[in-house]
């Protein structure tokens, strides 16, 4: 089957979160939702960067051949680096790295030459200015709406003024790169964060933790 091709940058899109389905049934969850998915969100902690611990490579590699849509891992690592490879080698289109690891230039070069889409995240508490240096140099900029580490938080309202700013700023420089929200999003905060300048949705609770 051939991977269907990343959606246009710029376009709507919505990435439903795996960490939120029934992981006895991963295969079916995906399948579930497939025609509705733009990427697969797939969140990889490691209970250091965050206080939770979810899944790697062999997961990924298991789910590959579940779906055709491109992969994202969002890497919720303290080294993410040592994982870009095998990440790719398991199936990953592209990775999420965090701002706030730091070695952001030398870590979205990596993954380039690794062939990845690069997203780059920062935590709700982390000034937009961390982010905004490096825009020409990534696909993505993810801006969590939620502290990392669970799913099923609400929703960050505040950090709406920070997705206007990447994406006035993004505009200012002409460059063409999604902005990803996650956490809360669901098809009540969904609405203010596409105002505010988001394309991306991820949401885990609210698609796979609906009840019908
Ligand atoms: C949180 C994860 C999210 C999470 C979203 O650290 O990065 O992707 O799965 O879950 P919801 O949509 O339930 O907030
Ligand atoms: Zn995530």
């Amino acid at each position: 089957m051939a991977r269907q091709p990343a959606a246009v940058v710029g376009t709507l899109q919505l990435a439903p979160s795996i960490l939120s389905a029934d992981f006895a049934h991963l295969a079916a969850a995906i399948a579930a939702v497939e025609a509705e998915t733009d990427r697969v969100h797939i969140d990889v902690m490691d209970g250091h960067f965050v206080p939770n611990l979810t899944l790697g490579p062999p997961l990924v590699a298991s789910i590959r051949a579940c779906s055709d849509k491109p992969f994202d891992c969002h890497l919720m690592l303290t080294d993410p680096g040592a994982f870009l490879e095998p990440f790719r080698r398991a199936g990953a289109d592209a990775v999420t790295v965090h701002v706030e690891v730091g070695g952001t230039e030398a870590l979205v070069a990596e993954a380039r030459g690794l062939g990845l889409a690069v997203g780059l995240a920062c935590n709700p508490e982390t000034p937009v200015e961390a982010v905004l240096e490096y825009l020409s140099l990534v696909d993505l900029v993810l801006c969590m709406t939620v502290h990392p580490g669970f799913g099923g938080q609400a929703f960050l309202l505040e950090v709406l003024d920070k997705v206007r700013a990447v994406r006035r700023e993004l505009d200012r420089q002409g460059l063409a790169v999604d902005v990803e929200v996650d956490g809360g999003v669901d098809h009540v905060t969904a609405p203010s964060a596409v105002a505010a300048g988001a394309n991306v949705l991820v949401a885990g609770s609210a698609i796979f933790g609906a009840t019908e």
